[in-house]
């Protein structure tokens, strides 16, 4: 299933392959059930039925009710609007607002820009394996803070964070909080309402949906204020015809992949375990992240002995090799930047830059695994001789 030409796919952090219930969910509202959901002839009204079905099972996965879900473009827009929004309707109350080191940049940047418009920024350091604790938090709030935003499982190194416990602290003081769940959703079970969020983003790729799509889900009474304006869809909050077979094969990837959560994540962590233990007999392999509450699928290790050359070198070669990860690294005119979240947990630069993400889904295999485990000690190896030799 899922066959990519003998392809093995284990970038799976990055984006997802579509399911075939998302896919089989889609292809009718391109082709025959193509209405505006806006118009109201039958086959407006049939758009509009897929659109509201779609938000139910949205709902329905995360334990929220239908009016507290927002369709969006997907990660970015959802973590861009929840923090804007926020910071928007109630700066009167105060300016500042807390984060973490290990965020996405889809939060980072937002932050950065409302530095420049008068918002002071905290980002809490992430101990060693990639967590922050609520003490840390609790020291952190003042009277003027409006916002947390913490995300739930971070995409480099899969660490999840204690969400339940933060969140409970912003609470006692009576801030809102925020979670990036765009790497957990659809791949551990998520009740916002047990959590107690207020606002909370995921994107459709990242669970075998489509990409371009997303949701924001915003607790009742709190109604996210306008990022685009225009037409009034989305009550008013979001404006621009609504993106309906995109969102059908949201809803139909996240219904699927809810319901079989339990069974899929006891065979992924058996095979991401495997792989953890056979990358770490690879001499001066290290994981990173906590070595226990992390992402089933996401492993993620550094290597000694290929501090400065960088990843990218084992990525090319893998591929190679018929295989897809990720070095985690991102790549600018001809240097290359070590993840800024190893950097904040406090990894070097040098060895930052030796990350490796390899992320699974339920469509890998132990075959998979084991082709990695094949090409990746020889690899390792080639690159440190090459460092030597140059
Ligand atoms: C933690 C996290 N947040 C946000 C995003 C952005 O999501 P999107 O690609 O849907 O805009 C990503 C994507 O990699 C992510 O990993």
């Amino acid at each position: 299933m899922m066959e990519t030409q003998g392809i093995v796919y284990a970038d799976n952090s990055a984006t997802t392959p579509v399911s075939p219930a998302a896919l089989e969910a889609m292809l009718p509202l391109f082709s025959t059930a193509y209405g505006n959901p806006s118009a109201i002839y039958g086959l407006g009204r049939d758009a509009k039925k897929s659109l509201e079905d779609s938000r139910r099972k949205v709902a329905g996965a995360l334990g929220a009710r239908n009016n507290e879900i927002f369709f969006t473009s997907g990660g970015t827009e959802g973590d861009n609007w929840a923090i804007f929004s926020v910071c928007e309707q109630y700066a009167g109350r105060g300016k500042h607002i807390i984060s973490t080191r290990i965020e996405h940049s889809a939060v980072l940047k937002a932050l950065e820009r409302l530095e420049g418009r008068g918002f002071e920024v905290t980002l809490l350091e992430p101990g060693r394996n990639g967590m922050v604790s609520p003490d840390q938090l609790r020291g952190a709030i003042r009277e003027d803070t409006i916002l947390v935003s913490v995300m739930m499982a971070n995409n480099v190194t899969g660490a999840l964070l204690p969400i339940k416990g933060l969140c409970d602290v912003a609470h006692e003081r009576k801030v809102l909080f925020h979670t990036d769940a765009v790497q957990a959703a659809g791949h551990i079970p998520i009740n916002v309402r047990d959590i107690g969020v207020d606002m909370l983003t995921l994107s459709a790729h990242k669970f075998h949906g489509p990409k371009g799509i997303g949701a924001l889900y915003a607790r009742v009474p709190l109604i996210p204020g306008p990022l685009i304006w225009g037409g009034g869809q989305e009550k008013g909050r979001r404006s621009g015809t609504e993106n309906v077979p995109l969102i059908a094969g949201m809803a139909a990837a996240l219904e699927e992949g809810t319901a079989s959560l339990e069974e899929n994540n006891q065979r992924i962590t058996a095979l991401r375990d495997r792989l953890i233990a056979g990358v770490l007999a690879i001499p001066g392999a290290l994981l990173t992240g906590d070595p226990v509450r992390r992402l089933p699928g996401l492993a993620s290790f550094v290597f000694e002995g290929l501090e400065g050359v960088g990843s990218q070198k084992l990525v090319l070669r893998l591929d190679e090799e018929g295989i897809c990860v990720s070095s985690g690294s991102a790549c600018s005119v001809g240097s290359i930047d070590p993840p800024a979240p190893l950097l904040a947990m406090g990894y070097d630069a040098k060895i930052a830059r030796s990350a490796l993400r390899i992320s699974l889904s339920v469509y890998n295999t132990e075959a998979d695994v084991d082709r990695i485990l094949e090409a990746l000690p020889p690899i390792v190896e080639e690159a440190r001789k090459g460092i030597k030799e140059e």
